[in-house]
């Protein structure tokens, strides 16, 4: 939530900004703003709404300097004005700030800089951050060893309590820049005698694909020649430079109109990326280079537990069904956000893994701790090299889907969907699975990128039903065992990018409270594949139609339903047990999409969320 870039170099450093912020939109739109040192002091411009309304804003500004700071928010504390956007400045002018999370204790802060003198123009608990480093600048001696504005970033840093990731300029250290961060991402983009500081790689990837991934508690010191990293406490720290294996095509449209339908598209690529390599030789399992687990350790997990948030925790539930049907293990899905608080009593040998594509939900980080200070083993499926739950966890699986920027997550969700099912199998053939029944798993797993293809194909006739369904204000979505949670998915989905109500249930719930909502003006969405359930499923169904509900049925190739019963039929490939909640997800995620566009919403930017959720 909210998205910071900082830029140290040669070139105009709005120009850079104004870039790196459109490519972080995603983590916030409620406003933007810009800061440039230039003759000896702040330029700055920001705007409340879209980044494009900055840009407008900014060319009324001579912005020539070549140091600056950017942000684009999502709103915590205060309201959505211009006053509230970062940056934010110090009332002696000395400073400017942008800020990623929260200062729990900033009123307390504030409290002591107002008897000191400093004056406030916004609500925020960035400004009284901005203030205490000019307080601390302005009682450091002029002779510090170091940079006086670097310590005097430390010493402000050391008092704050919550979470961070700040870059801030000074008009008396020109071409500085000094950047920190404690539980929200921060990278350093190393470039050819110029540096940018990003929430995401996003931002800084069309420059450079050597980065540095801050770690909590770091403070980087920027200049154009160098960059020099440290502890709050002034340790010196050595930095690793790794390398960004995208490039900038892939966080590009490329024809698309929105993020979310080239995701929804790149599925079948997608989805090989995260299979690739991970098979055994026989073809009978699959293999995990990063779990960290010897089979023997793996033997002794008596109970698995996957956590995670939103879409990812509907990956959980699926991955929980999973384990218990092949690999006959207990297995259990819980909120990161509940499990972190619930105290949840443990025992026996469970093994932990944390879902989040961006590995930097702080619920889910928050659980992963919690976890691991019980002295539990946590591995993560995670889609981001360098987030802070990859580098927290035991070791885990990376997803490879490439960066997801539109806010409602498709491909990420398939991929986790395909590890859970790729874990089930990893376990059920250390245990009861035989060879054949794991060929054939391995098999219906390599299937899955053309299974996909073929229902993506059936786009058109989606977007025709869309359209006829798109007035309607309430939906709900109704599957059993392993599309329930596809159902709660679909009906995500639906809401948050078109604004529309929708809930997901078990079907068979459904009689038991939901039916009440059922009428001509409440459509209904099942999933009805063939299997030992079907009829119920179409029993279902039926007490739909009774009250007049429109009934919406994805089903699989060859099924019939009484004439009649269906208002609308879309068909999936019949397919293994283990990738059917895959291949149902592309029908719901294809829908809600068109729904949002025949609604002519903001998809890729729906109203009030953000991609990365890094506050509680
Ligand atoms: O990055 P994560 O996978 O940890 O994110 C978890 C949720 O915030 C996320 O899935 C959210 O529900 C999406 N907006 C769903 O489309």
């Amino acid at each position: 939530m909210c998205g910071i870039v900082g830029y140290v170099g040669r070139q105009k450093a709005a120009t850079i900004l104004l870039e790196g912020l459109k490519r972080l939109e995603y983590r916030g739109y409620d406003s933007a703003g810009l800061a440039v040192l230039q003759n000896g002091r702040i330029d700055f411009a920001k705007k409340t709404g879209r980044v494009g309304n900055l840009v407008k804003e900014a060319k009324n500004h001579h912005f020539t300097g070549t140091t600056g700071i950017s942000h684009t928010r999502w709103a915590t504390h205060g309201g959505v004005t211009d006053a509230n956007a970062h940056p934010h400045l110090s009332s002696d002018d000395k400073f400017a700030l942008v800020h990623n999370g929260v200062i729990e204790n900033y009123s307390s802060i504030k409290k002591f800089l107002v008897s000191q003198g400093y004056t406030f123009k916004s609500e925020t608990d960035t400004e009284v951050l901005c203030n205490l480093i000019a307080y601390h600048y302005a009682k450091e001696p002029a002779d510090v060893g170091e940079s006086r504005f670097l310590e005097s970033v430390r010493k402000a840093l050391r008092h704050v309590e919550g979470t961070y990731g700040i870059a801030v300029i000074c008009p008396e250290a020109p071409g500085e820049l000094v950047a920190a961060r404690k539980g929200s991402p921060l990278i350093l983009g190393v470039g050819d005698n110029e540096f940018i500081v990003a929430s995401d790689v996003a931002a800084l990837i069309s420059h450079t694909q050597n980065v540095v991934y801050l770690k909590d508690g770091e403070v980087v010191h920027v200049t154009p020649k160098e960059f020099f990293i440290s502890t709050l406490d002034q340790e010196d720290v050595s930095p690793v430079v790794d390398r960004v294996t995208w490039d900038i095509e892939a966080a590009e449209l490329n024809g698309y109109a929105h993020f979310m339908e080239k995701e929804i598209f790149e599925q079948p690529a997608a989805l090989e990326n995260s299979m690739r390599g991970r098979f055994s030789e026989d073809g009978s399992t699959a293999k995990f280079g990063g779990l960290n687990l010897g089979p023997v350790e793996f033997r002794q997990i008596d109970r698995f537990v996957f956590l995670g948030c939103g879409t990812a925790w509907h990956a959980c539930l699926v991955a929980e069904h999973l384990l218990e049907r092949f690999a006959r293990v207990p297995a259990e899905a819980d909120y990161a956000s509940e499990f972190r608080y619930r105290n949840a009593p443990l025992s026996g040998n469970p093994l932990f893994f944390v879902f989040s594509q961006s590995g930097e939900t702080i619920d889910t980080l928050g659980a992963l701790r919690e976890a691991k200070r019980k002295g539990y083993k946590v591995l993560a499926v995670n889609n981001t090299v360098g987030s802070t739950i990859a580098r927290e966890t035991d070791g885990g699986i990376y997803q490879y889907v490439g960066p997801e920027i539109g806010v409602a997550s498709t491909k990420a969700f398939t991929s986790q969907l395909l590890i859970g099912a790729m874990l089930a199998l990893h376990v059920a053939r250390m245990r009861d699975m035989s060879f054949a029944d794991g060929v054939e798993y391995v098999n219906a797993l390599k299937g899955v990128p053309a299974l996909v293809r073929h229902v993506l194909e059936q786009a058109p006739r989606i977007k025709e039903i869309a359209h006829r369904y798109a007035h309607h204000t309430d939906f709900l979505f109704l599957g059993r065992l392993s599309l329930f949670p596809i159902a709660l998915e679909g009906a995500l989905k639906l809401k948050e990018i078109s604004y529309i109500h929708a809930e997901g249930y078990p079907a068979a719930e459904m009689k038991h409270g939901p039916i009440a909502l059922i009428s001509e003006k409440c459509p209904s969405v099942f999933f009805a594949p063939k299997g030992e359930i079907f009829n119920k499923l179409v029993s279902s169904i039926q007490e739909v139609k009774a009250r007049r509900g429109p009934a919406i049925v994805i089903t699989t190739e060859g099924c019939e339903f009484p004439p009649g019963l269906a208002d609308d039929i879309i068909t999936i490939p019949d397919c293994h047990e283990a990738v059917l909640p895959i291949v149902a997800t592309i029908p719901v995620q294809l829908l809600s999409y068109y729904i949002a566009c025949a609604r002519k919403c903001d998809v890729d930017k729906p109203r009030n969320l953000a991609k990365s959720v890094t506050v509680e």
